[in-house]
């Protein structure tokens, strides 16, 4: 077959992906959930971190889980795709981060059962002025202590870097999500990502779950997208979920009307497919159990 005889030499793909991530690896097992919390990270931008928080936010939503969003970024994109503007005197993640506030008292209703904890520019600096505080990985998770339980799913937006905000989410987080996009330049980052996950098991979150790879950008009859994916297929295997979220221009449309695809577009393919993220992510997210408030 064509494909086959153009794909990436073994040679390319540890040069650009280095190791699989655990040789054991295989997808939780399916359950009741609640207060699973999930980090949405890539260091490198523009790779559908943000939709994908919202869309699958909303795709959760739509199957009657509770969801509470955070938006980690200083870009504040996740806020502002939800349609949430941050008025004088509201709280943001910012305030969680550095001044202690409890996530309850940051959090705003997007729709009933659907929340956001804002984001805000004052993030810009979020990782200077952390750096000087003590426990500075955990102020997300200590923040969010009181009201996971509250929510099925906690879905937090991670800004284009490895400092210490995206830390903060993979130290809180229960699993990480990563959306990757399909392009052989994309898969460069990818060792520097995964490392970081298991820097972070050994430190600040033993039990940090990689919740699975998520193929984005897809260019229909591209076969550069096809090749990418077939790659990353063999190389990551079942880590890698079945839905692949192909490029369209209902996203930003549906971005610069405040909405999620979802909502934008109910009946589009991108929107069909986010249902089908959230229907394997339902399937990956294990139960949990003996949880403290
Ligand atoms: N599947 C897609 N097809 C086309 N454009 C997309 C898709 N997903 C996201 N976008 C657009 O690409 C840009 C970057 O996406 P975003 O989710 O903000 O990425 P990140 O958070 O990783 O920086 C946004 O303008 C968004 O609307
Ligand atoms: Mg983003």
């Amino acid at each position: 077959m064509e494909v086959r005889e153009i794909s990436v030499p073994a040679r390319l793909q540890q040069a650009t992906m280095g190791r699989a991530p655990r040789e054991d690896w295989a997808p939780p097992e399916p359950s009741e959930q609640m207060g699973n919390v999930i980090a949405v990270a890539n260091q490198k931008g523009g790779v559908g971190k943000s939709t994908t928080a919202l869309s699958l936010g909303h795709a959760l939503h739509e199957k009657r889980k509770k969801v509470l969003l955070v938006d980690l970024d200083s870009q504040a994109h996740l806020t502002l795709m939800s349609g949430v503007e941050l008025g004088a005197g509201d709280m943001s993640a910012y305030d969680v981060l550095m001044t202690g506030v409890m996530a309850a008292d940051a959090i705003q209703e997007i729709e009933p059962d659907l929340d956001i904890i804002p984001g805000s520019i004052q993030l810009a600096t979020g990782e200077v002025d952390l750096s000087r505080g003590s426990k500075r990985e955990y102020r997300v998770r200590e923040g969010l202590r009181a009201v996971r339980e509250i929510y099925d799913f906690t879905i937090m937006d991670c800004p284009p870097n490895l400092g210490l905000l995206t830390l903060n989410a993979l130290t809180a987080a229960d699993s990480v999500l990563i959306p990757l996009q399909l392009d052989f330049l994309a898969l460069k980052g990818m060792q520097l990502l995964l490392n970081t996950i298991s820097e972070v098991r050994a430190s600040t979150n033993q039990d940090l779950e990689l919740l699975g790879i998520l193929p984005t950008m897809a260019r229909a009859r591209s076969l550069h997208s096809a090749e990418v994916e077939e790659s990353v297929r063999e190389f990551f295997g079942d880590t890698i979920f079945k839905t692949v979220i192909k490029t369209s221009v209902r996203f930003p449309e549906a971005a610069a009307g405040f909405r999620s695809i979802l909502e934008y577009a109910p009946s589009h393919p991108g929107a069909q497919a986010y249902r089908e993220l959230a229907t394997e992510v339902l399937r990956r997210t294990p139960k949990k159990v003996g949880i403290s408030a």
